[in-house]
Protein backbone atom coordinates (compact mmCIF):
# COMPACT_ATOMS: atom_id res chain seq x y z
CA UNK A 1 0.00 0.00 0.00
CA UNK A 2 1.37 3.35 -1.31
CA UNK A 3 0.33 6.27 1.62
CA UNK A 4 -0.29 8.05 -2.18
CA UNK A 5 -3.52 6.17 -2.55
CA UNK A 6 -4.69 7.46 0.91
CA UNK A 7 -3.76 10.45 1.63
CA UNK A 8 -7.04 12.85 2.65
CA UNK A 9 -5.70 15.84 1.07
CA UNK A 10 -4.70 17.21 -2.53
CA UNK A 11 -1.29 17.52 -3.62
CA UNK A 12 1.10 15.90 -1.06
CA UNK A 13 4.83 16.52 -1.92
CA UNK A 14 6.24 13.06 -2.64
CA UNK A 15 9.58 13.73 -1.10
CA UNK A 16 11.21 16.41 1.06
CA UNK A 17 14.50 17.52 1.12
CA UNK A 18 16.61 19.38 4.01
CA UNK A 19 20.34 20.68 3.11
CA UNK A 20 22.89 19.68 5.52
CA UNK A 21 25.64 21.01 6.31
CA UNK A 22 27.79 19.26 8.95
CA UNK A 23 31.10 17.07 9.53
CA UNK A 24 30.39 13.08 9.30
CA UNK A 25 33.52 11.98 11.75
CA UNK A 26 34.72 8.91 11.97
CA UNK A 27 36.04 7.87 15.64
CA UNK A 28 39.60 5.96 15.17
CA UNK A 29 40.14 5.09 18.91
CA UNK A 30 37.30 2.37 18.70
CA UNK A 31 37.16 2.99 22.53
CA UNK A 32 35.58 0.20 24.57
CA UNK A 33 32.81 2.88 25.19
CA UNK A 34 31.05 4.24 28.45
CA UNK A 35 29.02 1.45 30.39
CA UNK A 36 25.98 2.89 30.26
CA UNK A 37 25.61 2.95 26.60
CA UNK A 38 26.97 -0.18 25.56
CA UNK A 39 24.50 -1.57 27.85
CA UNK A 40 21.57 0.11 25.78
CA UNK A 41 23.20 -0.88 22.50
CA UNK A 42 23.43 -4.42 24.10
CA UNK A 43 19.67 -4.37 24.91
CA UNK A 44 19.18 -2.76 21.26
CA UNK A 45 20.30 -5.57 20.01
CA UNK A 46 19.17 -8.25 22.16
CA UNK A 47 15.28 -6.83 22.26
CA UNK A 48 14.71 -6.17 17.98
CA UNK A 49 11.63 -7.53 17.09
CA UNK A 50 9.81 -8.12 13.66
CA UNK A 51 6.70 -6.07 12.53
CA UNK A 52 5.62 -8.93 10.30
CA UNK A 53 5.72 -11.78 12.62
CA UNK A 54 5.52 -10.19 16.33
CA UNK A 55 1.71 -8.30 15.39
CA UNK A 56 -1.45 -10.01 14.80
CA UNK A 57 -2.22 -8.28 11.31
CA UNK A 58 -5.41 -10.53 11.64
CA UNK A 59 -7.36 -8.42 13.95
CA UNK A 60 -9.47 -5.37 12.51
CA UNK A 61 -10.45 -2.44 13.46
CA UNK A 62 -13.70 -0.89 14.76
CA UNK A 63 -15.91 0.16 11.66
CA UNK A 64 -17.19 2.85 13.51
CA UNK A 65 -14.61 3.91 16.23
CA UNK A 66 -11.47 2.16 14.64
CA UNK A 67 -8.95 2.34 17.64
CA UNK A 68 -12.31 1.81 20.03
CA UNK A 69 -11.16 5.41 21.83
CA UNK A 70 -13.39 6.68 24.53
CA UNK A 71 -15.62 9.72 22.52
CA UNK A 72 -14.06 11.89 25.16
CA UNK A 73 -10.92 12.07 23.39
CA UNK A 74 -12.58 13.63 20.26
CA UNK A 75 -11.81 17.50 21.12
CA UNK A 76 -14.89 18.10 19.61
CA UNK A 77 -17.21 15.45 21.39
CA UNK A 78 -20.07 16.59 23.81
CA UNK A 79 -20.40 20.27 22.11
CA UNK A 80 -23.16 21.59 20.37
CA UNK A 81 -21.43 21.11 16.84
CA UNK A 82 -21.09 17.42 17.84
CA UNK A 83 -24.46 17.19 18.88
CA UNK A 84 -25.90 18.48 15.77
CA UNK A 85 -23.02 15.72 13.32
CA UNK A 86 -25.01 12.65 12.00
CA UNK A 87 -24.57 9.39 13.18
CA UNK A 88 -22.31 9.01 9.85
CA UNK A 89 -20.40 12.17 10.24
CA UNK A 90 -19.44 11.47 13.75
CA UNK A 91 -17.95 7.72 12.38
CA UNK A 92 -16.26 9.87 9.24
CA UNK A 93 -14.88 12.46 12.57
CA UNK A 94 -14.05 9.46 14.62
CA UNK A 95 -12.16 7.62 11.67
CA UNK A 96 -9.90 10.96 10.11
CA UNK A 97 -9.17 12.02 13.78
CA UNK A 98 -8.19 9.03 15.18
CA UNK A 99 -6.14 8.23 11.25
CA UNK A 100 -4.75 11.76 11.50
CA UNK A 101 -3.28 11.24 14.66
CA UNK A 102 -1.43 7.62 13.66
CA UNK A 103 -0.32 9.67 10.66
CA UNK A 104 1.60 12.02 12.46
CA UNK A 105 3.32 8.84 14.43
CA UNK A 106 4.05 7.42 11.15
CA UNK A 107 5.23 10.69 10.02
CA UNK A 108 7.49 11.35 13.24
CA UNK A 109 8.51 7.82 12.93
CA UNK A 110 10.41 8.86 9.83
CA UNK A 111 11.79 11.76 11.53
CA UNK A 112 13.18 9.52 13.85
CA UNK A 113 14.61 7.44 11.20
CA UNK A 114 17.09 10.39 9.65
CA UNK A 115 17.44 11.44 13.04
CA UNK A 116 18.70 8.43 14.41
CA UNK A 117 20.96 8.29 10.92
CA UNK A 118 22.34 11.58 11.24
CA UNK A 119 23.18 11.02 14.98
CA UNK A 120 25.39 8.06 13.77
CA UNK A 121 27.29 10.12 11.16
CA UNK A 122 27.98 13.01 13.32
CA UNK A 123 28.26 12.36 16.49
CA UNK A 124 31.89 12.00 17.47
CA UNK A 125 31.91 8.94 19.92
CA UNK A 126 31.79 5.19 18.60
CA UNK A 127 29.44 4.14 21.43
CA UNK A 128 26.94 6.56 20.63
CA UNK A 129 27.26 5.72 16.89
CA UNK A 130 26.28 1.90 18.06
CA UNK A 131 23.71 2.37 19.63
CA UNK A 132 22.10 5.51 17.01
CA UNK A 133 22.59 2.48 14.63
CA UNK A 134 20.54 -0.01 16.41
CA UNK A 135 17.60 3.22 17.18
CA UNK A 136 18.01 3.70 13.03
CA UNK A 137 16.54 0.09 12.48
CA UNK A 138 13.77 0.19 15.23
CA UNK A 139 12.68 3.41 13.63
CA UNK A 140 12.31 1.44 10.09
CA UNK A 141 10.43 -1.20 12.27
CA UNK A 142 8.33 1.47 13.54
CA UNK A 143 7.39 3.07 10.11
CA UNK A 144 6.91 -0.32 8.57
CA UNK A 145 4.18 -0.96 12.04
CA UNK A 146 2.30 2.39 11.38
CA UNK A 147 2.30 2.31 8.12
CA UNK A 148 0.82 -1.41 8.19
CA UNK A 149 -1.84 0.03 10.92
CA UNK A 150 -3.07 3.34 8.91
CA UNK A 151 -3.43 0.73 6.19
CA UNK A 152 -6.46 -0.73 7.89
CA UNK A 153 -7.50 2.95 8.09
CA UNK A 154 -7.63 4.03 4.31
CA UNK A 155 -6.78 7.14 5.31
CA UNK A 156 -3.72 9.31 5.71
CA UNK A 157 -2.33 12.90 6.31
CA UNK A 158 0.79 14.02 5.90
CA UNK A 159 3.04 15.42 8.28
CA UNK A 160 1.73 18.32 10.22
CA UNK A 161 3.64 21.73 9.75
CA UNK A 162 4.76 22.20 13.27
CA UNK A 163 6.49 18.37 13.38
CA UNK A 164 7.67 19.59 10.29
CA UNK A 165 9.44 22.86 11.56
CA UNK A 166 10.89 21.09 14.89
CA UNK A 167 12.49 18.08 12.59
CA UNK A 168 13.44 20.62 10.11
CA UNK A 169 15.40 22.64 12.64
CA UNK A 170 16.68 19.46 14.01
CA UNK A 171 18.26 18.31 10.95
CA UNK A 172 19.80 21.51 9.41
CA UNK A 173 21.50 22.52 13.17
CA UNK A 174 25.19 21.65 13.09
CA UNK A 175 25.45 20.91 16.36
CA UNK A 176 25.05 17.23 17.08
CA UNK A 177 23.11 17.44 20.37
CA UNK A 178 20.04 19.63 19.31
CA UNK A 179 19.24 16.14 16.95
CA UNK A 180 19.18 14.92 20.45
CA UNK A 181 17.29 17.60 21.81
CA UNK A 182 14.64 18.08 19.00
CA UNK A 183 14.28 14.08 18.45
CA UNK A 184 14.83 12.05 21.05
CA UNK A 185 14.10 14.39 24.51
CA UNK A 186 11.12 16.30 22.88
CA UNK A 187 9.47 14.56 19.90
CA UNK A 188 10.36 10.93 21.56
CA UNK A 189 9.30 12.60 24.63
CA UNK A 190 5.62 13.55 23.41
CA UNK A 191 5.60 10.22 21.54
CA UNK A 192 6.10 7.84 24.53
CA UNK A 193 3.02 9.63 26.03
CA UNK A 194 0.62 10.05 22.81
CA UNK A 195 1.55 6.24 21.92
CA UNK A 196 0.68 5.28 26.38
CA UNK A 197 -2.51 7.25 25.88
CA UNK A 198 -3.37 4.67 23.04
CA UNK A 199 -1.68 1.62 25.17
CA UNK A 200 -3.49 2.30 27.78
CA UNK A 201 -7.05 3.63 26.68
CA UNK A 202 -7.99 2.28 23.14
CA UNK A 203 -9.87 -1.18 23.58
CA UNK A 204 -9.05 -2.53 20.34
CA UNK A 205 -6.24 -4.76 21.13
CA UNK A 206 -4.58 -4.17 17.49
CA UNK A 207 -4.27 -0.71 18.76
CA UNK A 208 -3.02 -1.15 21.90
CA UNK A 209 -0.37 -4.25 20.31
CA UNK A 210 1.29 -2.11 17.99
CA UNK A 211 1.45 1.08 20.42
CA UNK A 212 3.05 -1.07 23.16
CA UNK A 213 5.73 -3.02 21.05
CA UNK A 214 6.49 0.76 19.47
CA UNK A 215 7.07 1.67 23.27
CA UNK A 216 9.00 -0.77 24.34
CA UNK A 217 11.32 0.77 21.90
CA UNK A 218 10.83 4.48 22.05
CA UNK A 219 11.59 4.22 26.33
CA UNK A 220 15.47 3.29 25.15
CA UNK A 221 15.85 5.99 22.76
CA UNK A 222 15.04 8.63 25.02
CA UNK A 223 17.11 6.97 27.17
CA UNK A 224 20.29 7.19 24.67
CA UNK A 225 19.65 10.60 23.98
CA UNK A 226 19.52 11.17 28.39
CA UNK A 227 22.46 9.35 28.88
CA UNK A 228 24.60 11.03 25.50
CA UNK A 229 23.39 14.46 26.75
CA UNK A 230 23.84 13.89 31.01
CA UNK A 231 27.30 13.40 30.15
CA UNK A 232 27.91 16.45 27.81
CA UNK A 233 25.96 18.94 28.95
CA UNK A 234 28.03 19.45 31.93
CA UNK A 235 31.26 20.03 29.75
CA UNK A 236 29.63 23.32 27.93
CA UNK A 237 29.41 26.90 29.46
CA UNK A 238 26.70 28.32 31.22
CA UNK A 239 25.77 30.28 27.65
CA UNK A 240 25.97 27.41 25.86
CA UNK A 241 23.64 25.53 28.02
CA UNK A 242 21.25 28.72 28.08
CA UNK A 243 21.03 28.57 24.20
CA UNK A 244 20.39 24.83 24.33
CA UNK A 245 17.53 25.97 27.00
CA UNK A 246 15.83 28.60 24.93
CA UNK A 247 15.95 25.89 22.15
CA UNK A 248 14.12 23.70 24.42
CA UNK A 249 11.39 26.29 25.56
CA UNK A 250 10.38 27.39 22.39
CA UNK A 251 10.47 23.74 20.97
CA UNK A 252 8.04 22.33 23.86
CA UNK A 253 5.34 25.60 23.76
CA UNK A 254 5.06 24.71 19.52
CA UNK A 255 4.40 21.42 20.24
CA UNK A 256 1.75 21.81 22.56
CA UNK A 257 0.05 24.74 21.35
CA UNK A 258 0.35 23.77 17.21
CA UNK A 259 -0.99 20.43 16.50
CA UNK A 260 -4.62 21.57 16.31
CA UNK A 261 -5.40 19.10 13.60
CA UNK A 262 -6.84 21.99 11.50
CA UNK A 263 -6.41 19.77 8.62
CA UNK A 264 -9.27 17.01 9.75
CA UNK A 265 -11.76 19.98 9.95
CA UNK A 266 -10.75 21.55 6.35
CA UNK A 267 -11.25 18.21 5.05
CA UNK A 268 -14.24 17.17 6.83
CA UNK A 269 -16.25 21.05 5.87
CA UNK A 270 -16.26 21.44 9.67
CA UNK A 271 -15.84 24.81 10.70
CA UNK A 272 -12.16 24.99 11.50
CA UNK A 273 -11.87 28.00 13.96
CA UNK A 274 -14.82 26.77 15.76
CA UNK A 275 -13.16 22.93 16.22
CA UNK A 276 -10.00 24.40 17.13
CA UNK A 277 -11.21 26.51 19.92
CA UNK A 278 -13.32 23.70 21.55
CA UNK A 279 -10.24 21.52 21.04
CA UNK A 280 -8.24 24.39 23.28
CA UNK A 281 -10.76 25.02 26.03
CA UNK A 282 -12.36 21.03 26.64
CA UNK A 283 -10.89 19.77 30.17
CA UNK A 284 -10.26 16.51 28.58
CA UNK A 285 -7.73 18.02 26.08
CA UNK A 286 -6.43 20.28 28.42
CA UNK A 287 -5.51 17.22 30.38
CA UNK A 288 -3.94 15.59 27.37
CA UNK A 289 -1.92 18.18 26.83
CA UNK A 290 -0.63 18.53 30.25
CA UNK A 291 0.21 14.56 30.46
CA UNK A 292 2.14 14.88 27.17
CA UNK A 293 5.07 16.70 29.20
CA UNK A 294 5.14 13.57 31.77
CA UNK A 295 7.93 12.20 30.00
CA UNK A 296 9.90 15.04 29.00
CA UNK A 297 10.05 16.95 31.71
CA UNK A 298 11.61 14.59 34.58
CA UNK A 299 14.87 13.49 31.40
CA UNK A 300 15.39 17.71 30.97
CA UNK A 301 15.89 18.04 34.46
CA UNK A 302 18.20 15.01 34.69
CA UNK A 303 20.35 16.14 31.71
CA UNK A 304 21.00 19.46 33.43
CA UNK A 305 19.65 21.86 31.31
CA UNK A 306 17.56 22.96 34.74
CA UNK A 307 17.92 26.87 34.80
CA UNK A 308 15.39 29.60 35.58
CA UNK A 309 14.27 29.80 31.87
CA UNK A 310 12.95 26.16 31.90
CA UNK A 311 11.74 25.94 35.37
CA UNK A 312 9.72 29.19 35.20
CA UNK A 313 8.17 27.66 31.38
CA UNK A 314 7.05 24.37 33.29
CA UNK A 315 5.24 26.01 35.55
CA UNK A 316 3.94 28.71 33.49
CA UNK A 317 2.55 25.24 31.58
CA UNK A 318 1.38 23.57 34.73
CA UNK A 319 4.06 20.56 33.95
CA UNK A 320 6.59 21.49 36.52
CA UNK A 321 5.13 18.62 38.84
CA UNK A 322 6.56 15.83 36.62
CA UNK A 323 10.50 17.20 37.82
CA UNK A 324 10.25 14.42 39.67
CA UNK A 325 8.57 10.98 38.31
CA UNK A 326 10.51 8.24 38.73
CA UNK A 327 11.47 7.85 34.49
CA UNK A 328 12.97 4.37 34.90
CA UNK A 329 10.54 2.79 37.18
CA UNK A 330 7.64 4.32 33.63
CA UNK A 331 10.21 2.17 31.25
CA UNK A 332 10.16 -0.93 33.29
CA UNK A 333 6.57 -0.65 33.26
CA UNK A 334 6.58 -0.21 29.37
CA UNK A 335 9.00 -3.32 28.56
CA UNK A 336 6.68 -4.87 31.17
CA UNK A 337 3.34 -4.17 29.02
CA UNK A 338 5.45 -5.11 26.05
CA UNK A 339 6.01 -8.44 27.69
CA UNK A 340 2.10 -9.12 28.63
CA UNK A 341 1.13 -8.34 25.46
CA UNK A 342 3.33 -11.71 23.99
CA UNK A 343 1.85 -13.54 26.98
CA UNK A 344 -1.30 -13.06 25.86
CA UNK A 345 -1.05 -13.52 22.21
CA UNK A 346 1.46 -16.92 22.86
CA UNK A 347 -2.13 -18.26 25.66
CA UNK A 348 -4.36 -17.26 22.93
CA UNK A 349 -2.50 -19.03 20.02
CA UNK A 350 -2.31 -22.43 22.60
CA UNK A 351 -5.48 -22.11 23.24
CA UNK A 352 -6.66 -22.11 19.35
CA UNK A 353 -4.28 -24.98 18.99
CA UNK A 354 -5.59 -26.93 21.39
CA UNK A 355 -9.49 -26.35 20.70
CA UNK A 356 -8.07 -27.41 16.48
CA UNK A 357 -6.18 -30.47 18.34
CA UNK A 358 -9.80 -31.37 20.05
CA UNK A 359 -11.79 -30.70 16.55
CA UNK A 360 -9.60 -32.85 14.79
CA UNK A 361 -9.57 -35.91 17.43
FE1 LIG B 1 10.11 5.04 16.73
FE1 LIG C 1 12.26 6.31 18.51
Amino acid sequence: MSLRDIYAVPNVDASWHVPQTYDGIFDFEFDKGRDTLMHLYQKGKDMQWDAVKRIDWDLDLDPENPMEMPLESNAIYGTPLWDRLSKKDRIELLTHGQAWNISQFLQGEQGALICASKIVTQVPTMDAKFYAATQTMDEARHIEAYQKLLGKFGVAYPMTQPLQQLINDALRDSRWDITYLAMQIVIEGLALAAFATIRDVAQNPLAQMVNAYVMQDEARHVMFGRLSLRDYYPQLTEAERDEREEFLVDACYHMRDRFQGREIYERLGLPVEECVAYGENSETMKLFRTFLFQRIVPVVKDIGLWGPRIQKAYTDMGVIGFADMDVDALHDEDERIAKDFDARRAYVSSVISEGKGEAAE
